[in-house]
């Protein structure tokens, strides 16, 4: 469904991520790891076509989307939703008018009023929020912000869902409902989707894949068992959350 092939990203003259090869497969959760500015939220922008890779390839569902076209890219993207790292909800609207975003742009497709309002509630209710619509995004915690832009991700029900930190802010209940939502996408639905994790604990139990970045390159990717079970230093300090090891500063 998704797959990066050696591919490189400089921006600004910096290389960003290098030789990065990686293959989801439909239906499958898998979970990003790494320390902080090692190239995480690049590799999220890269699947959406955000950002063009300067080698390589970037596959999304048998289409080579590195050197697609403005146009070509938006068909594409309409099968994705992508939970941004912090919330970009659209601060002059409101929570309803935000999830409903996908919604009311659709030019093929029309839905009615009703249907708009049954699939915003539906979506909110999924990340356990309801009786918001009517409020802007200033006047909801972060946590709350966040939970409202995976709304907003999942109103299309697409095929494929990018999380860059889903989780974050959030407090243990509401990330573990965060984390049976995902699961259930997968189960019921099987969207396939990529998770940018900090929480070691969480990526074990709902990832079908995980991969390591460190230093803009992938260093370990399998099962969580067998990430579990790598001999690398930087993963073991890094799975462990040790402070000694080759990981300093
Ligand atoms: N548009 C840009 N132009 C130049 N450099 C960039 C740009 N976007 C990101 N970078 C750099 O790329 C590196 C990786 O950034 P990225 O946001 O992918 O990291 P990350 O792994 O998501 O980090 P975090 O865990 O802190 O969110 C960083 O060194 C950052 O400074
Ligand atoms: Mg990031």
């Amino acid at each position: 469904m998704i797959e990066l092939d050696h591919v490189h990203l400089t921006l600004a003259g910096r290389e960003i991520l290098r030789d990065v090869s990686l293959v989801i497969d439909k239906g499958e959760v898998a979970t990003i790891m790494g320390l902080s500015g090692c190239g995480k939220t690049s590799t999220l922008r890269l699947m959406m076509g955000l950002a063009q890779p300067t080698q390589g390839r970037v596959v999304i569902a048998g289409q080579d989307i590195s050197a697609m076209r403005e146009r070509d890219l938006n068909s594409v993207r309409r099968q994705m939703g992508m939970v941004f790292q912090y919330a970009a909800l659209f601060d002059s609207l409101s929570v309803w008018e935000n999830v409903a975003f996908g919604l009311l742009r659709q030019r093929k497709k029309k839905f009615t009023r009703d249907q708009i309002d049954a699939t915003v509630h539906e979506k909110l209710e999924a990340v356990g929020l309801e009786g918001v619509e009517k409020l802007f995004p200033a006047e909801l915690s972060g946590g709350m912000q966040k939970r409202v832009g995976m709304a907003r991700a999942l109103a299309l029900s697409p095929q494929i869902v990018l999380y860059d930190e889903p989780t974050s802010g959030l407090d243990p209940v509401r990330a573990t409902t965060i984390d049976d939502l995902i699961v259930q996408l997968r189960d019921r639905f099987g969207v396939t989707s990529v998770v940018v994790s900090h929480d070691v604990q969480s990526a074990m139990r709902i990832s079908n894949k995980i991969a390591m970045l460190y230093n803009g390159t992938v260093i370990a990717s399998g099962t969580p068992e067998e990430i579990q079970s790598d001999a690398n230093p930087v993963v073991k300090q890094f799975i462990g959350g040790l402070s000694d090891g080759p990981i300093t500063d």
